[in-house]
């Protein structure tokens, strides 16, 4: 037997109450007991994404928000600026040039944000951009994106700022009203806490008005379909009506806790995780701009990045995300978002340090260990 522990940065570990939730019988979705549930949960992601415009659930993963998010606002031939400073901010590129939009890519070094000074240029230069596509972390280098700042460029004008919050929505404040953000969307399996399958999209005023000319072909995802349905308590399409019944338990469980605690929770996880892996000695990946949401490290010269997170995930059971594309091989990513607390930053910790004691570096056992329990301690008064 080997305990396993999910420490990735999606999908991330469920709590128990949410998994009994879900393993309810199948409701029919076209009844007033799933409707009360669909509109509580609606009611959730408002408070949420704190916005007074809907927030629409789909069936998807993240990817299928993304694409929605594209199709519902432009039209062929417009031109969009997209932040590229990782894995998520290329496939957002990738989503709008598979529609016909000019991309302009603005490139972002790898566990960089991206400068406010260089949108500002790049819109300053071609003003025909239409909108501003950004993650409000990219997950892939664990950096986060200076969306409150990116919002203060877009607001007053006719452009938008559509920010993938994928792995920022329920870990930092991020309100889309009053920072002025024009879209937010969000995917289940990460801050959450659920398993992957579910979307979660937003539209500000400015935004609803620009998707009335949108002229990009759309089937499923059609937003303004899902808006009308959503006023009646219902969606356009059979929901997972699990995966809801688990969001609405998600939804209580972070107002329970209240927000502003469930971002302070993920702040002192963070931290400790980076004040942690400092004191191994592993160099970080955004030492700069990190986010709460996962801390990427490089991995000393001469381990392969690749073969510890195996041997982490086989061997120890403990399950880490490695790097991509020009990261493979090269660093360990140890996610604290979600269903996260202290104890999991100290698993993590310990079993990186035996990991790597094994490689042959020269580690010493408990040095991160230490240096995250005096970080955590800080959150019950130690
Ligand atoms: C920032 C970000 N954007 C997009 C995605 C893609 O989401 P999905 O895999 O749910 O389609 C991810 C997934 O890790 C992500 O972290």
């Amino acid at each position: 037997m080997k305990k396993r522990y999910l420490l990735s940065p999606g999908p991330t570990p469920v709590p128990e109450e949410v998994l009994l939730d879900m393993a309810k019988p199948i409701m029919h979705h076209r009844t007033p007991q799933f409707s009360a549930v669909f509109a509580e949960c609606a009611e959730g992601l408002k408070k949420l994404f704190a916005t007074s415009q809907p927030v629409m659930m789909l069936a998807s993963s993240g990817t299928g928000a993304m694409e929605a998010s594209i199709t519902n606002l432009f039209s062929p031939g417009e031109t969009v600026l997209v932040v590229n400073g990782g894995k998520f901010g290329e496939r957002r590129g990738k989503i709008a040039e598979a529609y016909g939009l000019k991309v302009e890519w603005l490139s972002v070094e790898w566990g960089q944000a991206v400068s406010v000074g260089a949108v500002e240029e790049a819109i300053k230069k071609n003003p025909a951009i239409a909108a501003v596509l950004t993650q409000g972390s990219e997950t892939s280098t664990t950096v986060a994106h200076p969306i409150q700042d990116l919002a203060k460029l877009t607001s007053g004008t006719d452009r938008l700022l559509i920010v993938d919050g994928i792995t920022s929505v329920g870990v930092m404040p991020m309100p889309m009203d009053e920072w002025g953000i024009d879209v937010v969307l969000t995917g289940s399996q990460k801050a959450l806490m659920l398993p992957p399958g579910l979307a979660f999209v937003s539209l500000s005023e400015k935004a609803w008005k620009k998707s009335e000319a949108a002229k990009l072909p759309k089937f499923y995802f059609d937003l303004a379909k899902e808006k009308k349905n959503l006023a009646k308590d219902t969606s356009s399409y059979t929901p997972a009506v699990s995966l809801i019944h688990g969001l609405r338990k998600v939804l209580e469980m972070m107002f329970d806790e209240g927000l502003e605690n469930v971002y302070k929770r993920h702040e002192s996880l963070a931290r400790a995780a980076r004040a942690g892996t400092a004191a191994i000695g592993l160099r970080p990946l955004a030492p700069e701009a990190p986010a709460n949401s996962a801390t990427g490290v490089f991995t000393p010269d001469g381990v392969d990045g690749a073969k510890l997170v195996k041997d982490l995930r086989d061997t120890y059971g403990v399950t880490f995300a490695g790097g991509q594309d020009q990261l493979k091989g090269k660093i360990v990513r140890i996610a604290h978002l979600g269903y996260f607390d202290s104890f999991d930053i100290v698993i993590a910790l310990s079993a990186l340090e035996m990991a790597l004691a094994k490689t042959g570096h020269d580690v010493k056992m408990g040095a991160g260990v230490a240096a995250a329990q005096a970080e955590l301690n800080k959150r019950y008064g130690g």
